[in-house]
């Protein structure tokens, strides 16, 4: 099959639209990173999704609505924080899982008696999910475990054969997938995973938040998780990923020693003048948590085309957005986090 680019026009629109009608998957921008969609209440479309990403069956998708009216079919109930936490963050990155109604298929939520849901900003996803005129599921447009996709051409590298076309959006302004939350009772959220929506600006609308232990955490093999995704290696380049926690004069002390052919620094933007004058190959990545996020997925791409053999990211913080980004940098990492300031190396 050859896989098609379309463009953000009407007529575009109403093609991808077609297809996502006739059961077919489509590549489709929102403003965290590009997804894979079907129509989420048809079976054999929703199987198509699974079978072009490889992804393990029990992992549930994200339903996509363009209007909060079109939440109310897809769940038991809306709890009065649930609707709260929507009108404050929707359209946005942010993901609310609730007890699914019959109207979600079982198999597009994983097996799972629930569903996350999700009303995306970008114009495009917007258009098309309204031309549709159903609800949309979509995963992340990667093949499982590389790193998402954050333009057309990366969902391109992953997917050309695969899927019958792509609707170029243009580059994710986020670049790092919503926040997933669940309630844990009235008043209470609870961060599955950490996105753009950050556990603070939460605490605005919800008395409590808590961000789930396997956000920072490695998941042991056999345990049961909240959320499936959390329990498999992701975001992985070809390249041996290490996260390097420190300070920029750790860091650098570190990577005087990781010069060889193959080793590369991904470093913050104000360390990139004294890496290269030390003879340390590097890509910064960004001087904010926002510029970081949006960056690093591609970021680890391009490594990959450089040749890159072992990358030594230097470790963000994990306030607000930093959260999300040294989340998905600790799984492509594998778990392996070195900390210059004690000089101790090794896996959590
Ligand atoms: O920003 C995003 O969320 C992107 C765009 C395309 O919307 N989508 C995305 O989907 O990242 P995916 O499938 O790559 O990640 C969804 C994560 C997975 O870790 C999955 O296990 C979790 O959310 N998840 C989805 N539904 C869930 C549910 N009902 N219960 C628990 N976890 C759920
Ligand atoms: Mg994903």
């Amino acid at each position: 099959m050859t896989t098609e680019m379309l463009h953000f026009t009407p007529e575009e629109i109403a093609r991808a639209a077609d297809l996502l009608r006739q059961g077919e998957t489509v590549g489709m921008p929102t403003e965290t990173v590009y997804g894979l969609a079907c129509d989420a209440g048809n079976p054999s479309a929703v199987k198509k999704v699974f079978a072009a990403k490889g992804r393990p069956a029990d992992n549930p998708l994200i339903v996509h609505i363009a209007d909060i009216a079109d939440w109310k079919p897809l769940v038991k109930e809306i709890p009065p924080l649930a609707m709260r936490l929507a009108e404050r963050f929707w359209p946005g990155p942010l993901t609310i899982i609730l007890p699914r109604s019959e109207a979600v298929p079982a198999i597009t939520a994983g097996g799972l008696d629930t569903v996350g849901v999700r009303f995306p900003a970008h114009p495009a996803a917007q258009a098309l999910i309204r031309a549709a005129g159903v609800p949309v599921a979509a995963p992340s447009g990667n093949r499982s475990g590389s790193p998402s996709p954050t333009t057309a051409a990366h969902m391109l590298a992953d997917m050309d054969g695969r899927i019958p076309a792509i609707l170029d959006g243009g580059s994710c302004i986020c670049g790092v997938e919503s926040t997933v939350i669940l309630l844990d009772d009235a008043e209470s959220v609870r961060v599955l995973r950490p996105g753009f929506v950050t556990p603070e600006q939460l605490q605005t609308v919800a008395a409590h938040v808590t961000v789930d232990p396997a956000v920072l955490a490695r998941v042991e093999p056999g345990t049961v998780v909240r959320s499936p995704g959390m329990k498999y290696r992701h975001y992985a380049p070809n390249a041996q990923v290490t996260l390097v926690e420190g300070d920029q004069a750790h860091f650098l002390a570190f990577m005087a020693s990781h010069r060889e052919a193959g080793e590369f620094a991904l470093c913050f933007d104000a360390d990139e003048p004294l890496c290269k004058a030390a003879g340390i190959r590097c890509l910064p990545y960004g001087d904010t948590d926002e510029a970081r996020a949006a960056a690093f997925f591609s970021r680890l791409r391009e490594l990959d085309d450089a040749g890159a053999a072992h990358v030594y990211v230097r470790a963000p913080h994990t306030d607000g957005v930093g959260l999300a980004v040294f989340n998905r940098l600790l799984r492509a990492a594998g778990y392996d986090i070195v900390s210059t300031e004690s000089s101790e190396e090794g896996e959590w």
